[in-house]
């Protein structure tokens, strides 16, 4: 059966005409359709009620590392939930900064200080004529946005079975200095849930970039999602890869599904 990456455009045309009557006809029938993705069912969401009651007054708010948590943190924030992330991430707690509760507000802040204050001292992005960002497609349509937001000129890669095709991105990469970004989910990459080969994490390691602000916003936000099901990909430590090509040059965002 043809995907709808073998399709022309004519074709795709058409199929979605046919689609859009299937859908009236169905909507006719007064189904009422929620299109949201990823929305957990009612069971899952019942998995997460104990976190509603797992804190009370009879809690011991010291943690292990010294800090009251009913106070303000301190400089390095709270030492046991690095750690327990750490251990998700499979990297140092010192690695880690835990943030708020979602991940794409941090992105978006982190590409909104990028634009405003640049990235570690270099020039601020808005400043820039051109700001370019390599987005892996078929990819997550909200990262998407938060460069669509900022006018940032996004270019298509090509996704294979084994991640983008990283011909290009060093192509790109290692020879343009107004492409600044690359939107990544390394593991079970949405929409096809394919996971980067170890070749294609090496070769973002060990990725020249011609611009001293490129960043890979790697979003791995399915890090722990196997742990609901027996099958599971395995993917290189992106960091570790780094540490070892002494290019420091990535971005790691974690998503604690399920909510
Ligand atoms: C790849 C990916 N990144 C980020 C998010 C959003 O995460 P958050 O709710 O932490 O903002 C999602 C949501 O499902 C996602 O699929």
């Amino acid at each position: 059966m043809k995907t709808y990456a073998d399709m022309t455009r004519e074709e795709l045309l058409a199929l979605k005409a046919e689609l859009d009557e299937q859908f009236k006809t169905e909507e006719a029938k007064g189904h009422s359709f929620n299109m949201a993705r990823g929305k957990p069912g009612v069971s899952q969401l019942v998995l997460s009620m104990p976190m509603l009651s797992v804190i009370n007054d009879e809690s011991d708010m010291n943690t292990v590392l010294g800090n009251d948590t009913r106070n303000y943190g301190d400089w390095d924030g709270i030492g046991e939930c690095r750690r327990m992330m750490a251990g998700m991430l499979g990297v140092q707690k010192d690695n880690v900064i835990v943030c708020g509760n979602s991940s794409l507000n941090i992105m978006y802040d982190t590409v909104v200080r990028s634009m405003v204050r640049g990235v570690n001292g270099s020039k601020p992005w808005c400043k820039l004529d051109k700001v370019k960002f390599l987005c892996p497609v078929p990819g997550y349509d909200r990262h998407f946005k938060i460069t669509e937001v900022f006018d940032i000129e996004m270019i298509n890669i090509p996704m294979r079975d084994d991640g983008p095709d990283m011909d290009l991105v060093e192509q790109y990469v290692n020879h343009d200095d107004a492409v600044k970004g690359i939107w990544c989910v390394p593991k079970y990459s949405n929409p096809t849930g394919i996971s980067y080969s170890d070749e294609v994490v090496r070769r973002f390691a060990n990725l020249k970039p011609k611009a001293e602000d490129f960043r890979i916003f790697w979003d791995n936000a399915y890090c722990i999602h196997h742990l609901y099901d027996d099958r599971q990909d395995e993917i290189l430590n992106i960091l570790d890869e780094c540490e070892k090509q002494a290019t420091p040059i990535w971005f790691t965002f974690f998503v604690p599904h399920p909510k």
